[in-house]
């Protein structure tokens, strides 16, 4: 293929040496000269293992073309991949000043050139740049139509500076992000060989799915470091602790807890966490990002609280108590303190838990919904049936497969769902459906 690479810094220049080494042609555009002239006689503009013997090898092979001239470089190629530094502004933005500097210059190359043109974006970008920022630009700069006379993709980037060359020879996935065919068969054709996933989804998805990805990675980092301060005061080896955190493959280095859903709760987690800062505390180690856990998660409360009282309706219906399915535990549970902060909003609540009956509530459970919601008892409905016929608004905080077909048989058109659980059933559930953080329908 006929390849054009907008930034030749880490992303860029790796890109170029491994295209050419698979026998693509490859023209490097970049605006300084330092790296064009490096480029040009054969050496690497970015210190990473293996870039040295690879340059040299691929420019002696005559595969590799730089240049300052984006018309040419669009002219003389069928796709651009641009990979622009994206780097943070003073106030914390996304300074995009090159790369809307270079979506022109790519604009004005395909309104120059006769045939279509593909231009994937491998920068990282926040999402929504592509569709609503770059596209436009691109077709204003060509007075050309995206879909139609070119074609624009996001593709993520996920080499990693040290090892860049072998992350992009074993990438962890591919992520496609196109809203048209075309782009999507042709980074097949450049990437589809590599041994992983080939994914394709939305611009913005994949916009996202690379901030998803590098926010995660800085959170497990800090997480170890915040867990080795925490164990250097109490003279515990953290490696060890680390070590034996990451051989748990059920419940830590696994998917499990890493879906969007409702705040979580229970007899375990908030209370650990507290005392986790309090140790620390006691030990004078500041753990910012632990201490910012329960702030997060009861935030995430008031964000369902919001979605309620946005209807403005009087009547909730609520499905669940409990902090999580098969438990009739309700303590820290955060269904309960939804239902709190209704009960003080003056709403009528209603609520229905198959798990919880009030007279088998012993111990420390008993008193924790005693002191909360010492009225549950007028609350509380047996019959799923009674909860859904009495209410303006059902909240589902809880859904077993026989809960969401109920609620797919019972709710009515005039009613409204708030699905805290992402329901499996939502689809055949009548009325208007809300769901904590997504629509009814997924892409
Ligand atoms: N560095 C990484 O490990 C890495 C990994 C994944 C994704 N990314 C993302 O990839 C993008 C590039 O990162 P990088 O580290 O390669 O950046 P970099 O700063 O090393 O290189 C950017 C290059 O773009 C060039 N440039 C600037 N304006 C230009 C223009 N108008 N025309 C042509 N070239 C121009 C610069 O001269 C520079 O050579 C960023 O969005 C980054 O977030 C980086």
């Amino acid at each position: 293929m006929k390849i054009s690479i907008f930034g030749l810094g880490y992303v860029g220049a790796v890109s170029l040496a491994c295209l050419a080494r698979d026998d693509h042609d490859v023209i490097g555009v970049d605006v300084d000269d330092a790296k064009l002239e490096l480029i040009r006689s054969g050496k690497t503009p970015v210190v990473e293992e293996g870039m040295v013997d690879l340059m040299q090898r691929v420019v002696a092979g005559g595969r590799v073309r730089v240049t300052r001239d984006a018309r040419m470089a669009v002219r003389e190629s069928d796709v651009s991949l641009v990979c622009v530094g994206t780097p943070s502004a003073s106030n914390g933005s996304q300074d995009q000043s090159a790369m809307l500097a270079v979506a022109r210059q790519i604009g004005e190359g395909i309104g120059a050139k006769n045939g279509p043109h593909t231009v994937v974006f491998r920068s990282t970008l926040v999402p929504g740049t592509v569709e609503e920022v770059l596209a436009p630009l691109i077709a204003e700069a060509s007075g050309r139509v995206a879909g139609r006379d070119f074609h624009v993709c996001f593709q993520p980037e996920f080499l990693r500076e040290g090892s860049s060359i072998r992350d992009y020879d074993k990438p962890p996935f591919t992520i496609v992000g196109a809203s048209t065919q075309p782009p999507v068969d042709l980074l097949r054709k450049l990437f589809g060989h590599l041994p992983c996933e080939f994914h394709q989804t939305s611009v913005r998805a994949a916009e996202m799915v690379k901030y998803s990805c590098n926010n995660f990675h800085a959170l497990k980092i800090t997480f170890a470091n915040e867990t080795a301060r925490v164990c250097e005061a109490l003279g515990v080896d953290p490696f060890e602790v680390m070590e034996l955190v990451c051989s748990d493959r059920q419940l830590n280095i696994a998917p499990t807890y890493l879906k969007p859903g409702y705040a979580f709760g229970g007899s375990c987690l908030p209370k650990d966490l507290r005392a986790t800062a309090y140790l620390a505390k006691m030990h004078d180690v500041e753990l910012p990002m632990m201490a910012a856990i329960l702030p997060s998660n009861r935030a995430h409360v008031d964000h369902a609280i919001a979605k309620v009282l946005a209807t403005g309706k009087r009547s909730v219906g609520m499905i669940g108590l409990s902090f999580k399915p098969g438990t009739d535990d309700l303590r820290e549970s955060p269904l309960v303190a939804l239902a709190e902060h209704m009960i003080c909003k003056g709403m009528n609540l209603l609520v229905y838990d198959a798990e919880v009956h009030l007279s088998n509530l012993l111990g420390a459970n008993r008193r924790f919904i005693e002191q909360h919601i010492p009225h549950i008892g007028s609350l509380i409905r047996s019959d799923i049936a009674d909860v859904v016929a009495a209410s303006e608004v059902l909240v589902v905080g809880l859904a077993t497969p026989m809960v969401a077909s109920r609620l797919a048989e019972l709710v009515r058109p005039d009613q409204v769902v708030i699905d805290l659980v992402n329901l499996p059933t939502r689809d055949r559930i009548a009325g208007t459906y809300e769901g904590l953080c997504w629509s009814r329908e997924r892409a």
